[in-house]
């Protein structure tokens, strides 16, 4: 084949894009990554005129400093040490020490915990501003509320302003292993382990505390819930010691994951039986040890008898008697425990139609209300199940009166896309907080249920797993949107989503209405198109439960102990939870929900297929089967996927241009991976259920040309697994093995004569870097190399990748019947070059 690259001169062509993306991947990669890479820019609000240039600490404690430097930091001001005149500055203190330097001045008696009193005023003629807090911490909180009015635009010259935070618990979670792997994590290495160590350099330790710091965040667990004996351990915790110094300037908390079994493990004693008098003394002795080096560690998070980790049902003895013995060595010191209410058999019997693994939670824990120590706090997922992108709220709290309790939630998207799909959190999480579970049939919205205020508790929170690494924290840049959404909920859970992604973006982005608009609506329809092409009336998600998490894998949730189950048939879909028929998970809400629940004809449709098993001719509100809703569903989900590439090119050159293209490329890619998504499930349904769309689309697919169809030299046809995850359930691959270079596939057009994009769909895997060659008529118009680095080293929905040709200024491709179109694909070590098919769709 001759060479003619045009890639490079047609300028708005994905390998131009790529080209861009990788050099702004390698560029954030050789910086040190910061904290500046997420909201706290300050532009714009440095010199601002409303505000004094001089920064005063009335106190001496490391916060208030903080607090200062911050300020300065942001508004670009300076540092004061004159005492003796005040006026014309910024001032950070606590209430106490405010009142006494401005004597007569009017402000609140008091201020809640960690809350704060921001307000400008005039002394002596000249602008003061104050920024008091109930403590120190508040008074650092107050900074950061300062900086956030500012950047956002409010107008301060009349502000007086008090906040506080709605709970005591904010954390967030990391899945943070000694080898320095992150579980769960997409963003590279640990920030703080590496080699069974602590890391050396913390500096990103301290910036990560700052950004946490700046959205009220006060509290780190820094470890993987799984395997977190060796944490216990004299020199690990030494390390740990210097992670708490590392986040201490910045109010940040650290919390350490434990093993129940640590006793054993790590004490070598014959038992870790919670009610052995041994076990006890050494759960005592163990976390005065750790307190001697981190006097204000904030707590432990225990995961036992789920997934594999031990637990006292070992010795017949129950949740709380393990989380007591903990809570009673901590509570000399202070600390607290967050007792993980993800306990379930992951061995059911998918043939026990009674068998549920959304009963799990409630059915251990309610029995135990009221036996907890008071400094324990249940840690609920925010539904029965796991992270799902849709699934009800969990009926355990509502089941908890006696018992502290916090709502956890994932920032990092393990079955949400993984941060390569844009999916902003906050209206799912909203949708949580604000859900009325009525028990005791009056209004009990689960935000504060959380607070603790309505059932009098003195702790609860929110705790997010988060998952950070070293390139880019979450990776994406829009990702970050949803760090900031948790930490501003657990501040305040009556923020709207939409207000907090104005915030957000006016501080990461731009302050430009038109941009602001965009990216925002961009945010709050992310969820709800994700949740259109991937699953449906409540499946759960349809990804690969037993594996990577992320592509389609339909029969993964089916026919294993993991009890994620959707329960397909020829005849219908969903699992039968009702207490009439079902399993009798619908009877654990409180009465008012229960009955809710309970029957087809008031089970919110989205919700539909979680609490009952349903015909596909079943008919929905709007008059359209279950089948019919599946097709068009995905159809309106890819839509709306790439309708999110097309809003954001509208910013194009009023934003960075970095990141510009870096989010441009990623919604190419996601809505390539949303067609691949909504082809597995439409095909998949569309064979089980035999039932035609109405609008002929399930198994056709126009403008499609089949590799397995080609005609091929070197390509043998391969059966993808799953076959949905292939369009026809085939594709075509090399032999690595063979001393062949290349291998090609050939089709001849035979459509109209006209411009066209051209998509090639590969699977791009591990262990390899395959290049790819597309040519018209014997002319190469362009290659690529496929070194994404996606899960899986098989071909399958999570590495299937499109490339996609919109010719010159995206005008597309002339092509007339006869063209023959090939490509080539040279494959590279383990990786196939493997391909699935090329799809002609007319140029828009
Ligand atoms: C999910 C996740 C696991 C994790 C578990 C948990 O199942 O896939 O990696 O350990 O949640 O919350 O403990």
């Amino acid at each position: 084949m001759s060479k003619k690259r045009f890639a490079a001169r047609w300028g708005t062509d994905f390998p131009m894009a790529f080209l861009l993306a990788a050099a702004f991947a390698a560029g954030s990669r050789a910086h040190a990554q910061t904290e500046d890479q997420a909201w706290l820019r300050y532009a714009g609000v440095q010199n601002h005129p409303a505000t004094p240039a001089l920064v005063h600490a009335l106190g001496r404690g490391i916060l208030e400093q903080s607090a200062v430097n911050e300020l300065n930091r942001g508004l670009n001001g300076s540092p004061s040490a004159d005492v003796d005149d005040l006026t014309n500055r910024i001032v950070v203190g606590t209430l106490d020490e405010v009142r006494a330097a401005f004597p007569g001045l009017q402000g609140p008696a008091h201020l809640a915990a960690h809350g704060f009193w921001l307000k400008r005023t005039v002394w002596h003629g000249r602008p003061l501003v104050i920024v008091a807090g109930s403590n120190e911490h508040g008074a650092l909180c107050g900074a950061f509320g300062l900086l956030r009015r500012i950047a956002t635009g409010a107008d301060i010259s009349h502000l007086d302003a008090i906040e506080a935070p709605a709970m005591p618990v904010r954390w967030v979670d990391e899945w943070d292993n000694a080898d320095g792997t992150v579980t769960r994590g997409y963003d590279g290495r640990s920030i703080f382990f590496e080699g069974g160590k602590v890391r050396d350099d913390l500096t990103e330790a301290t910036e990560y505390a700052r950004l946490l710091a700046s959205v009220g965040i006060n509290g780190c667990n820094v470890n993987n819930v799984n395997d977190s004996a060796p944490f216990l351990a004299p020199d690990m915790i030494k390390g740990l010691a210097r992670i708490a110094d590392a986040m201490r300037p910045w109010g940040v908390r650290l919390a350490v994951s434990v093993d129940i079994a640590s006793p054993q493990k790590v004490g070598g004693l014959k038992t870790f039986d919670p009610l052995d008098p041994d076990v006890k003394a050494w759960w005592a002795a163990k976390v005065d040890e750790i307190y001697q080096q981190i006097p204000d560690l904030a707590g432990v998070t225990v995961k036992a008898d789920s997934e594999g980790q031990l637990g006292p049902a070992s010795y017949g003895r129950s949740p709380a008697d393990a989380a007591n013995v903990l809570a009673n060595a901590l509570a000399p010191h202070g600390g607290v425990v967050l007792y993980r209410a993800f306990v379930y058999n992951n061995h059911l019997d998918y043939n026990n139609m009674k068998a549920d693994r959304a009963r799990a939670a409630y059915d251990i824990f309610h029995p135990l209300d009221g036996q907890f120590a008071p400094n324990v706090i249940v840690q609920v997922k925010y539904g029965p199940i796991d992270f799902q992108a849709e699934e009800p709220v969990s009926p355990l709290f509502a089941g908890l009166h006696k018992t502290s309790e916090a709502m956890e939630l994932q920032i990092t998207q393990e079955y949400l896309g993984q941060q390569r799909h844009l999916v902003y959190l906050a209206p799912l999480w909203k949708e949580k907080l604000d859900f009325d579970l009525r028990p005791e049939n009056r209004s009990t919205p689960v935000k504060e249920i959380i607070e603790g205020k309505s059932f009098n508790r003195p702790f609860g929170g929110m705790i997010g797993v988060t998952c950070v690494g070293r390139d880019g924290w979450l990776g994406a840049p829009l990702a970050m949107a949803n760090l900031y959404a948790f930490g501003r909920l657990a501040w305040n859970p009556n923020l709207s989503a939409e207000q907090i992604a104005a915030e957000w973006t006016k501080q990461t982005i731009s302050t430009d209405p038109q941009v602001v608009a965009t990216v925002d609506k961009m945010l709050m329809q992310s969820w709800q198109t994700y949740v259109h092409y991937t699953g449906f009336l409540g499946t759960q998600t349809l990804t690969d439960i037993t594996g990577s998490h992320y592509g389609p894998n339909i029969e993964a949730s089916e026919r294993n102990g993991w009890g994620q189950w959707h329960r397909d048939d020829a005849k219908g879909i969903g699992m039968d939870r009702s207490v009439a028929t079902g399993t009798g998970y619908a009877g654990q809400y409180p009465p008012a929900l229960a009955r809710i629940y309970e029957s087809v004809a008031t089970t919110p449709e989205d919700e539909l297929l979680f609490f009952h098993h349903m015909p596909w001719t079943y008919r929905l509100q709007s008059g359209k089967t279950v089948i019919q809703y599946v097709y068009d569903i995905h159809y309106q989900g890819a839509e709306e996927a790439a309708q999110l590439g097309k809003e954001w090119t509208t910013l194009k050159g009023k934003i960075d241009s970095q990141l510009f293209e870096d989010e441009r490329a990623r919604l190419e890619y996601q809505a390539g991976h949303a067609i691949v998504w909504r082809d597995a499930i439409v095909q998949y349904f569309f064979k089980e259920s035999g039932i035609p769309d109405r609008l002929g689309r399930a198994g056709r697919y126009p403008g499609r040309l089949e590799a397995e169809d080609a005609r091929l030299s070197g390509y043998k046809v391969i059966d993808v697994a799953p076959w949905e995850d292939a369009s026809g359930g085939k594709a075509v691959a090399c032999d690595t093995n063979s001393a062949q270079k290349t291998c090609t596939a050939k089709w001849t057009y035979t459509g109209h004569t006209g411009r066209f994009d051209i998509a090639v769909q590969y699977f791009d895997l591990q262990g390899g870097v395959a290049h790819f060659t597309l040519g018209i008529n014997g002319t190469e118009i362009v290659s690529w190399a496929a070194n994404d680095k996606f899960p899986s080293h098989a071909p399958n929905g999570d590495n299937s990748t499109r490339f996609t040709l919109r010719g010159p200024d995206g005008q597309g491709i002339e092509l007339k019947p006869g063209d023959v179109l090939l490509v080539e694909g040279a494959p590279d070590a383990s990786d196939p070059a493997a391909l699935d098919y090329i799809e002609i769709d007319p140029s828009e």
